[in-house]
């Protein structure tokens, strides 16, 4: 079916560098539709000459951008809010097409965006300093805040338009420019954005995109990595991504914020309210299919409420409907590519082997297409299955039973890594001991849908550092200069 857009220009394919849409190397990227590999349409698989033209652009755009009044950028920015809502239909169908996820949840992340776009545009105006009683007469003492420079964005195909928003919003806000490579598979969410962001005002080069394909990839950030004017990294993606970055920025001592993966924990006491908890964990864990990284992975339930939870769950994941997003009813789309429904499949037959048992699903769907996984649910989980120590990134279940809170706080926290946690407890007692014991950057208490733009998102550990959203969020942009006048008396 072809992809039909109100607005058809927002479909483009050609990166954007100092305010041109550019064609690039003549090598090209095809994206496709992860439902039925059609080809949408094809972008630039660009090197390190576009990396480099986009960086010039940045680097030369920076000063006057810096030195804008904050209201004017948060106008500025108001305006990208505006125009991104006023084709929140266009937007909706252009993730949908290009990731796969149901339509109403296309749309919804076009909302989703847009909030950290508007919340940035208010922050951009509260940038505010320190005026520091100083220790001796005659002299005043500053703390102020500056934009760190330009900014390299790396994002990730699970949220093509939200996970842009709330890296480039902060950065805008905070007087920095851009360049930014989208992930291969979804790059045409993030031009449209682009263009968007250019009708609403944001001069040539302060944001730039770059489309590479997996292959290419390296040649761009690597450009980018190597050259002291960049001058932060921003990431959203897996852990020894991640760790490379830190890795090879360290030269240039880049400020870094890594979004890594996750491996949450999903936790339903003795004393919750278990249909409570299968409603949080089926908003949890079914968003975007299971593709994401604050998606409960690892699911510990308590003796007392285990079956409960597992046959009212089964019945509820049984019942979701996978289809294409193009199928208004779809609950469930399309994972993104053919190596992710491996690793799925990997991962269930590997529990399946160590003695884990099907409650639903735990196949393959070829009759929808080879992209598509049943959503699953298991039980008999243990830590030594690969699906307790590997982030799945789709829609399987493994449930795990536990008898004391000691034991479940224990295996939680068994984990490298820390980006987020749930459980579900009536306990006020238990809820703060729990919560204090939990080794994660979020936690979500009786509470299955815990991002929010006014929100810090990150994780500890080997799920990264720095927060996205919140005001802590804009601070990730800013560094902070003390300026002290001495002579005063
Ligand atoms: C992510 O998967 O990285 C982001 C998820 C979210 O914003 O909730």
């Amino acid at each position: 079916m072809p992809l039909t857009l109100t607005r058809a220009d927002l479909l483009r394919s050609a990166n954007f560098i100092a305010g041109q849409w550019t064609p690039g190397p003549g090598a090209l990227l095809a994206v496709t539709d992860p439902a039925t590999g059609a080809t949408i349409t094809q972008v630039p698989d660009s090197g390190a000459a576009e990396a480099l033209a986009a960086l010039n652009a940045a680097h030369a755009a920076f000063p006057a951008w810096k030195k804008l009044p904050a209201r004017q950028r948060a106008q500025t920015i108001k305006r990208w809010n505006d125009l991104v809502l006023a084709h929140q239909d266009d937007l909706g169908r252009l993730i949908s097409r290009e990731q796969g996820k149901p339509l109403a949840e296309g749309k919804g992340e076009v909302a989703y965006a847009a909030s950290y776009i508007e919340w940035f545009a208010e922050e951009a105006t509260r940038m505010n300093g320190e005026v520091i009683p100083a220790p001796v007469p005659g002299r005043r003492m500053f703390a102020l805040k500056e934009p760190v420079g330009v900014v390299a964005a790396i994002t990730p195909w699970n949220f093509p338009a939200a996970m842009i928003a709330r890296k480039i919003a902060p950065a805008l806000a905070a007087g920095c420019t851009v360049v930014c490579k989208p992930a291969e598979d979804t790059p045409l969410t993030s031009l449209a954005l682009v263009l968007l962001a250019h009708e609403a005002g944001v001069p040539a080069g302060v944001l730039n995109i770059v489309t590479a394909s997996r292959e290419k990839t390296p040649e761009v950030v690597d450009l980018w990595l190597d050259d002291a004017r960049v001058r932060k990294i921003t990431f959203t993606g897996s852990t020894p991504v991640g760790k490379h970055l830190a890795r090879r920025s360290a030269d240039t001592l880049k400020k870094l914020s890594l979004e890594l993966g996750g491996n949450a924990p999903f936790i339903v006491f003795e004393d919750a309210d278990v249909d409570a908890a299968v409603d949080g964990f089926m908003a949890a864990k079914f968003r975007n299919g299971g593709q994401t990284c604050v998606c409960p992975n690892r699911v510990f339930v308590h003796d007392r409420v285990h079956d409960e939870f597992a046959s009212k769950l089964s019945a509820r994941v049984a019942a979701l409907k996978v289809g294409p997003a193009s199928d208004l009813a779809s609950q469930i789309g399309p994972m993104i590519n053919d190596r992710a429904v491996e690793k799925i499949a990997r991962h269930v037959q590997d529990a399946v082997a160590r003695g884990a048992k099907v409650l639903t699903g735990g196949q393959r769907l070829p009759g929808l297409g080879p992209t598509y996984y049943a959503p699953t649910v298991l039980v008999g989980a243990d830590a030594s299955m690969a699906c307790s120590c590997e982030e799945t990134f789709g829609p399987v279940a493994p449930l795990t039973r536990f008898a004391t809170e000691a034991e479940v706080i224990a295996a939680a926290n068994d984990t490298p890594f820390g980006l987020a946690a749930y459980f579900y407890s009536n306990d006020v007692r238990r809820i703060w001991r729990v919560a204090d014991a939990l080794e994660t950057g979020i936690v979500g208490i009786n509470e299955g849908v815990i991002a929010a733009e006014a929100a810090p998102f990150g994780g500890v550990k080997e799920s990264g550092y720095g927060r996205e959203g919140s005001t802590h969020g804009l601070d990730d942009y800013l560094h902070t200069k003390y300026l002290c006048q001495g002579q005063l008396d």
